[in-house]
């Protein structure tokens, strides 16, 4: 039997134990974590007449140490799929993550872990299997750091020549080039789920952009991504599988038409966590979305062209916006996708999926499926696991 190694990092119970940590942490997909967290974030302050996150970014090591990712229902979930091809260690990615790994040396690792610290967080886990020479699922290091850097990742797209806005990255709110056309769109380098993303990073003009890197730049401490606004529809892309047979499940289109009025064409903070309310659930997300075939295709073309060209393994979701030409422009890579297993919480990768056809179990068992057959790993076939699951039962019940 299979020993599959499970890397994760999961959120306390107690969500005060997280000492003020409160903003959404990067893999997160907020319209499920915003109906445990509304609370929170119903009272972040309104600064002339939009939003900003509530708190300041702070990766102080006492903050990581307890700043867990996933909650026990998804773990659970992820957890119950895997078993059906072999026996789950539970390996949680916290400080005695390495010893436990090598101790365990399981025959595969399904990595969700997010990292406790750093720009490169989500890289540690992945290095320690290649370390030990134990495979895993999904990218490796090198992808997942280039990733979550996503001035890097743009410049990568930009050498290859896959269409992403235009952008320069800045270190202090004075040092645009001046190159680029607005309006614009800001935020920070290095972080997700729309930490530091509210309508005030729309800039029209210069000033207003002067004023928004200021901002974000003081209160994120990291280089601040300046874009040129991509004015078309936006939608994500689940991709799975590897080489030639990587493909895209079903296009998540967004709707901003269900945005309150006046709102800004984004899938920001306000979105996510604000008035996406369970009383009230954002009706967002149209899966498959409909579009043109000559859309999808092109769509599908440069989201694989992206997956590819970034090194993605095994699955990733890939966020996209038309350009005011109407060409799919890759606004960024999510190579850890959020999969979250209710579908009331919109979580888009599993939404794909089940467009698709797959139940959640079968999404996950499939990027497993990837990542043993890249390495060299035999996990039971379907077929042989319900043989021997029947076996089982026709012995249990004699
Ligand atoms: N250049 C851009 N033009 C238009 N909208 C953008 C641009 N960059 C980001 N956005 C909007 O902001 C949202 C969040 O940006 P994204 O880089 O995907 O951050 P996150 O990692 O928080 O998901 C996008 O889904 C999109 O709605
Ligand atoms: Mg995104």
């Amino acid at each position: 039997m299979a020993r599959i190694g499970f890397a994760y990092n999961q959120k306390p119970d107690d969500e005060e134990a997280r000492t003020g940590d409160d903003e959404p942490r990067a893999e997160e997909e907020p319209p499920s974590s915003s109906r445990k967290r509304l609370s929170r974030n119903d009272s972040a302050p309104r600064v002339a007449g939009a939003i900003q996150p509530p708190v300041t970014s702070r990766r102080s090591s006492s903050d990581d140490e307890f700043a867990e990712w996933d909650s026990n229902e998804t773990i659970s979930a992820v957890e119950h799929a895997l078993s059906s091809l072999g026996e789950v260690i539970r390996l949680e990615a916290s400080v005695n993550f390495p010893e436990r790994l090598r101790a365990e040396r399981p025959d595969i690792v399904f990595n969700m872990a997010e990292g406790l610290r750093g720009v490169n967080r989500e890289s540690h886990v992945p290095a320690m299997c290649e370390f030990f020479g134990i495979p895993y699922s999904g990218s490796d290091p090198f992808t997942l750091s280039l990733c979550l850097d996503k001035a890097r990742a743009k410049e990568c797209l930009a050498y290859h020549g896959i269409p992403t806005a235009p952008f320069q990255l800045v270190h202090d709110a004075s040092s645009h080039s001046g190159a680029l056309r607005f309006p614009v769109f800001v935020k920070p380098v290095h972080e997700g789920s729309s930490k530091g993303i509210t309508e005030r990073n729309y800039c029209r003009t210069p000033s207003e952009m002067r004023e928004q890197v200021a901002f974000l730049l003081d209160r994120y401490r990291q280089p601040v991504l300046i874009e040129e606004f991509l004015t078309g529809a936006e939608f994500t892309c689940a991709v799975l599988g590897n080489g030639g047979d990587a493909h895209v499940l079903p296009i998540v289109g967004m709707n901003f038409d269900v945005l309150p009025s006046g709102s800004l064409p984004v899938y920001g903070f306000e979105a996510k966590w604000l008035w996406d309310r369970p009383e009230q659930p954002l009706e967002i997300f149209e899966c498959p979305a409909r579009i043109d075939e000559a859309l999808r295709c092109t769509i599908e073309r440069v989201v694989l062209a992206a997956y590819h060209v970034l090194g993605c393994r095994d699955w990733s979701r890939i966020d996209v916006r038309l350009d005011a030409a109407g060409v799919p422009n890759v606004v960024e890579v999510n190579p850890l996708p959020g999969i979250l297993p209710d579908p009331a919480d919109n979580s888009c990768f599993p939404k794909a999926a089940r467009a698709a056809g797959m139940s959640y179990d079968e999404l996950i068992q499939t990027c497993v499926r990837h990542a043993a057959d890249r390495q060299g790993v035999s996990l039971p076939s379907n077929a042989a696991r319900r043989r021997r699951t029947s076996v089982a039962r026709a012995a249990a019940s004699s």
